[in-house]
Order: C-alpha cells, then structure tokens, then sequence
C-alpha cells in the first residue's frame, strides 16, 4: 500500500509539538505493515538546510500564485517529498508565526498550496508514483481532501487526523477565490463555516474517514466543551470517526541508549537516574537534596493549564517539593513562572525556550511530571514519562485520560498503576495529585513500582500502526 502523508511539520527536521513526532515517527512504524509512506512537508528554510541531494520531481508553475517545485529525498527513514516554494516558506520566523510572533498574514495560502501540491499528487502527477491513499494532519493539510473531491481527479480514499481540534484555519470569506475551488465549495458540505472559510472544517465534510489521536478526545469533540464549534459537524461524520491513540519513537525515546543521557538507564538499573538527576538540579541551580523534583516541558498556555503550575508553585515549594519548568508561550505565564523561581531560588528552576535535548535529559532525571491540562487531544511527554521512568500527574482529560493508569487503591493492589490522575482540572485538583504524589514518593518501595509499571507500558506505536493500516485497508478495499 502506497501512502501520501501531508504535514506541516515532521521530526526531526521541523518542530513546534507533538504533530511532529506522529509525522515523523508513524511512517517508519508503518513499514512494519507493508505500507510505504511518502511525506509532504513545506520547504521551510530549517528543511532546506538539512536535506541533502534532493531530487527535482514536479514543477508548478503557478501554485496559487508562486512557482514551486516538489524535491523528493530521504531523510533518517523518511521518503519526503519537499514542497519548495521560496515565497511561501522561505523567510524568518517559524513554520505559523513571523518572528515577532504574529501568523503569517498568508498562512491561508502557505497551507492551500501545500494541500492542492498533495492533492495533484493525489491525482498522479508525480511520475511513476501513485498513491493509494491520501492521510493528511491537522487544518494545515485539511484542504488536500477538499481540493480531491472538487478538482476532477480520480477518487482516491483520504483520511484527516485530527491532532487539535482547537486550531481550525478559518479565515475570512474574502481568501476564498484565492483558493481557485469552484463557488459551489464555499458551502455547507464544504468549507463554508458560519460565513467564513474553515479549512479544517472542510476537510472534516469531505476526507472518507476522521482520526483523532486518542479515543476519549473522539469522545470528547462530540460535546460542545470540546468540539469548538466543530461537535455539529463531526456528529455528522461519526461513522466514520475512528480514536487512535499515538504512540512515541521507541528508538529515539529509549533511556538506555540516549545519546542526550548522562548515564543511561533501564527499569533493573534505576539508581542511575540520580546521576541524571543531579545534572538537572545544577542546570536549574537546584539544591541537590532528596526532595522530589517535579518537571514541566510544555507550551505555556492556557490549554496546557501552565497558569495552575504557576499558581500552585510557592504550594509545591511549601510541601517539600522542587519544581523545573522548560517551555515557551503565553508572554503572562512565562512572567509568572519566571517570577516563582525568583521567589524560590533552590527550589524552582524556569528555562524559558525550546530544547530538545534538554526535554529529554528531563524526563530521564526528574521524578516526576506535570501535566494539567485543560484539554489534551492525546499528549507526548506523559508517554516519554512513561518510558523514562518520569512519573506522569495528568489532567484526566482526552489522550492522558487513555494512557495513564491511576494510583488508585485497586490499581496498586494489582500492580497496575503507572501515574497519577487528577479532575477536576482546577488548582484544588492539582495540588491534591502533588500531595498524593509527595505521599507515594515518601514510600521508596511504592515509587520504585510505579516508575517500573510505567515502564512496562507499551508506548510504542505498534499496535496504533496496525490500526492505522487496518484503517487504511478498509478504505481502500472499499474503493473510496
Ligand atoms: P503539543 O503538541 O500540544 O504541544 P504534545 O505533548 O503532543 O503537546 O507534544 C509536545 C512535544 O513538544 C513533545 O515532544 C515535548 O517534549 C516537546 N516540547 C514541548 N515544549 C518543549 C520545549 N520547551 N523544549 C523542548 N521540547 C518541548
Ligand atoms: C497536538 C495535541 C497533542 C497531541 C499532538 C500529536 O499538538 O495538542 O495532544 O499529542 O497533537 O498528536
């Protein structure tokens, strides 16, 4: 089975969260189940730079407007196809937002001509490869499937995953003749969308079958709380709605070999996380003693319930515990949290930024993570938690909810538990995860069996890959 997968971003060459990972790690699991993926992703300057030897296999000479030419290369595992189109990617700032912050005033267009390259790719245009089925990711990808059913190509299956349903791409009514689809799309069963032009919102009305990257957050989006305007339209679609949940790069992600790692470590050998740990207590300048030390790496925002963490902080610091944070976002969270390690200099450390390799370095020498978030279509950093050791708190809410096991009086008992698990999501809610947390923490026996149970949880994407090709499958046998 031939598959073409269309992203805005995919790991390692671009990043700015989890829709990354899954772009990036899914086609290489998928192999296992004899589909090979092509990806296609915007030519972005961080993706020209790395790539090497492209190959020149399409040109456009007028792709909305620009010139482009789609470069097929390999890439650590990855057949990309780039979308090189210097107008449209080509400039400072990163793959959404200019450098001061700001969306590009054209991601409409950045987006649509990286749908309508997939979907001519879709139709056969590039020589000697055809697809047998298009899966694209998030609004940024979500107009290949409109462009597939309005443009006369032949009628290939589709299907569009829904990473964040809070991200939808609508912009104004006035962008939708730059789109060149014909007036009959700016309807109902396209992408009209109260008046406006939604680009995920059309892709959830014409691609043949909808993911979301864990089941509650399917549940979930049905309900106005979650589903954002959105819960209408998917209701229409639930037959063919399908919940997923995502699963991490075993490989990159393995604390015994991770480069990263100070000193590499297995669920036998856990001792030698301390080494790792003292490394994050003079990163953060942290004082070296045994007190617990709690980890965030998130984006600072509302959604990830990053004002709880900074509203709780002088709590933690109170009840004996350490706190580090490393993340970038919301100017008013990165103040507060900056403002509670000056309050507490030894106890909470706040590095404001990304950095890959230090979000590993994390997960492999704090004792546990905080997640609280509001909503949460699945989650990547409790699942490298898991893997690590990393005890993950979170939010009981969408892709947490499925992959972390309360500690509950039952589930310890049985063995079973690998975290902790806490609702409502309000500052009462997380302080009381973090007490139940210290309290575990006391009982060296009991941390030790949650770290090692959450180890043994199976996080790699194998059993998901296989529900993909099985999905994939069906499509495809169905003939549509
Ligand atoms: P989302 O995509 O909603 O931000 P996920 O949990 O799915 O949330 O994925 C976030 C990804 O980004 C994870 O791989 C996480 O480790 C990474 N990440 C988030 N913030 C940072 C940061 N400041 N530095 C390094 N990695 C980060
Ligand atoms: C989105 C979601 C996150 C999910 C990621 C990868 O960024 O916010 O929950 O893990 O996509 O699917």
């Amino acid at each position: 089975m031939k598959v073409l997968s269309v992203s805005s971003e995919v790991f390692p060459l671009i990043k700015t969260g989890g829709l990354a990972d899954v772009s990036g790690a899914l086609p290489i699991a998928l192999k296992a189940f004899g589909v090979e993926t092509k990806t296609l992703l915007p030519g972005y300057p961080a993706v020209m730079k790395v790539i090497r030897d492209p190959v020149v296999r399409l040109e456009f000479a007028d792709l909305l407007g620009e010139k482009a030419t789609v470069l097929e290369v390999e890439h650590e595992g990855l057949d990309l196809l780039v979308l090189h189109a210097p107008a449209y990617y080509d400039r400072p700032g990163g793959p959404y937002l200019d450098p001061l912050g700001k969306d590009y005033p054209d991601n409409w267009r950045r987006f649509a001509a990286l749908s309508l390259a997939a979907a001519e790719i879709a139709a056969g245009l590039l020589p000697g490869w055809q697809p047998d089925l298009v899966h694209t990711h998030d609004w940024q990808a979500a107009l290949t499937s409109v462009y597939m059913r309005y443009y006369p190509t032949p009628e290939l299956p589709s299907v569009l995953t829904i990473h964040n349903i809070a991200f939808q791409g609508q912009f104004g009514s006035e962008i939708f003749p730059g789109l060149r689809l014909p007036g009959h799309a700016f309807a109902i069963d396209g992408v009209e969308y109260y008046g406006t032009t939604g680009f995920l919102k059309g892709g959830l009305q014409t691609a043949h079958a909808i993911t979301t990257v864990s089941p509650t957050y399917a549940d979930e989006i049905l309900t106005p709380e979650f589903g954002m305007g959105l819960e209408g339209v998917i209701a229409t679609r639930i037959d063919n709605l399908h919940g997923i949940v995502n699963g991490i790069d075993t490989d990159i992600w393995n604390p015994a070999t991770d480069p990263v790692v100070h000193t590499h470590y297995g669920p036998t050998t856990l001792k030698n996380r301390d080494e790792n740990r003292r490394s994050i207590a003079e990163f953060f300048h942290l004082d070296n003693d045994d007190a617990p030390i709690f980890c965030v790496i998130s984006r600072l925002t509302w959604q990830k319930g990053m004002d709880l963490v900074a509203n709780v902080a002088d709590e933690i610091v109170a009840m004996g515990g350490k706190l580090v944070v490393l993340g970038s976002g919301e100017a008013a969270l990165e103040g507060a949290l900056l403002a509670s390690a000056s309050r507490h200099p030894g106890r909470i450390g706040v590095s404001i930024g990304y950095n890959e390799p230090m979000s590993h370095l994390m997960q492999a020498g704090c004792d546990a993570i905080i997640i609280p978030s509001r909503f949460e279509p699945c989650g990547l950093t409790q699942l490298y938690g898991l893997r690590y050791g990393c005890v993950p708190i979170v939010a009981r809410t969408g892709g947490l909810n499925d992959t972390v096991i309360d500690a509950n009086h039952a589930a310890l008992a049985a063995k079973v538990a690998t975290g902790i698990q806490f609702s409502p999501v309000t500052e009462t809610g997380l302080l009381q995860a973090i007490r139940r947390a210290m309290h575990f923490y006391a009982d060296r026996k009991l941390w030790t069996q949650l770290q090692k149970q959450g180890m043994k949880s199976d996080v790699s994407w194998e059993k998901s890959a296989e529900r993909y090709a099985a999905l994939y499958s069906s499509l495809v046998s169905k003939g549509m």
